[in-house]
């Protein structure tokens, strides 16, 4: 049983970063009888070992905020056994405990399926201790707990991802109505890591349709509302750089994404909904050749960024209009602020923000909340003190 998918047929390349267009899942299980072999017919197809192979030296950080414990679950069912578990989580605490009701689903979970897990709540007041003990104070507030927002708790997950040790490192979130749609998207970050020959890789998931239950049936939208302006700022950034137009980024908002250890702890962070696009931002700005980056050793490799798109549709818990121009704020103020934009571009995206109600005609549009690489950070030291003083903090090996 393999996984088949497109080669990827064509790729842009800025200094050292390689991003490729966007390749489609031909067949979930490419059957035993096929003897195409890697690259034949303009087609991957990768075996089911090593695919289980590759998740064995996987973690999955689920990001986690109030939502309801049985989409959880069937996320949780979703991410193949072979991955570690860490789950860190936003919840309400203080009305009704909604992360203990999230610590009894997992803790069931671990005893039907002897899954190994690492499960922490965002807020927890042991984080500051254990941050400054392994030197990574920069998401703490000013009240000394860690920030809210997603792009924080993605970081915390991460500094555990390195504490634990696997080779990669991949998202996925918690709001996925459909476990067999999670299930895809952790073999195609295993797809990526078995195509790439680079230490320093991303897989990005481009979600095939957002589906809605619209009347009596599904409608199946190509694109998200704010991903598509993202994408589309994104690109015109990169015709900034090269004099060409091009449309090669789609998956500037990919929550579900994964990376090579090696290449998490190189590059740099932003809090809140801004994190996904922020990371390219940062690549671009350090690896496209136009400086000399901290991380040298990444120039002798590429960065391959591949962007897949799965079969499964993408159903995920609707939270209404609201939060979109806040989402849409955050994503674009990546672009505004980067030093690649130039008067022009900042001006056009400021533009688009307030024709779409997302700021005030003069409002200033906030800064990114940026967070360095975590390469060089003592993490190990974080289970140490974790285990010692969180009251959240759970680690079933
Ligand atoms: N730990 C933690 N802390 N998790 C959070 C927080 C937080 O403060 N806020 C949100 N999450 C989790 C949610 O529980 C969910 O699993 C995931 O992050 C995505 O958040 P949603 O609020 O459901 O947003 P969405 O699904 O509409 O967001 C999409 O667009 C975003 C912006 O581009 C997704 O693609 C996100 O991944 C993406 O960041």
């Amino acid at each position: 049983m393999e996984t088949r998918i497109e080669m990827p047929r064509y790729m842009e390349r800025f200094g050292a970063l390689k991003i490729y267009d966007v390749q489609r899942v031909l067949e979930l299980t490419g059957g035993v009888s096929s003897d195409h072999k890697r690259g034949l017919l303009g087609i991957v197809n990768v075996g089911r070992g090593e695919i289980e192979e590759l998740e064995s030296k996987m973690s999955i950080i689920v990001p986690v905020k109030n939502e309801n414990p049985k989409i959880l679950e069937g996320v949780l069912s979703g991410i193949p056994h072979e991955a570690f578990l860490i789950i860190v989580s936003n919840s309400e605490r203080q009305v009704a405990d909604n992360y203990r009701i999230e610590m009894d689903m997992i803790f069931q979970f671990h005893n039907l399926t002897g899954r190994p897990f690492v499960m922490v709540h965002q807020r927890d007041p042991a984080w500051s201790n254990a941050l400054i003990e392994a030197g990574y104070p920069h998401l703490l507030g000013e009240d000394g707990l860690v920030r809210n927002g997603k792009g924080e708790g993605m970081v915390l997950g991460l500094l555990l991802a390195k504490a634990i040790g696997r080779e990669y490192v991949g998202f996925v979130d918690s709001d996925n109505y459909i476990p067999g749609a999670v299930n895809e998207y952790v073999d195609i970050y295993a797809t990526g890591f078995y195509m790439s020959n680079s230490p320093y890789t991303m897989v990005r998931i481009k979600w095939p349709y957002k589906t809605k239950f619209v009347g009596k049936r599904f409608y199946f939208r190509r694109r998200g509302r704010v991903s598509e302006v993202t994408n589309r700022f994104m690109n015109l950034l990169l015709a900034r750089l090269t004099g060409f137009e091009s449309d090669i980024i789609k998956t500037s908002n990919a929550g579900d994404h994964a990376m090579t250890m090696a290449l998490a702890e190189r590059i740099g962070y932003s809090g809140g909904f801004s994190i996904e696009p922020y990371e390219l931002i940062y690549m671009l700005e350090e690896y496209a050749g136009l400086k000399k980056p901290r991380f040298e050793e990444v120039m002798k490799h590429a960065i391959e960024v591949y962007q897949v798109e799965p079969r499964n549709p993408h159903i995920h818990e609707e939270r209404g209009d609201e939060h979109i121009p806040e989402m849409l704020k955050a994503s674009l103020a990546t672009i505004y602020y980067s030093r690649l934009a130039d008067e022009e571009l900042r001006r056009r995206i400021y533009e688009e923000l307030v024709a779409r109600r997302a700021v005030r005609p003069g409002e200033i549009l906030p800064e990114p909340r940026r967070y360095p690489p975590i390469r060089g950070v003592e993490a190990k030291k974080i289970i140490d003190v974790m285990k010692d003083l969180s009251e959240s903090f759970v680690m079933v090996e």
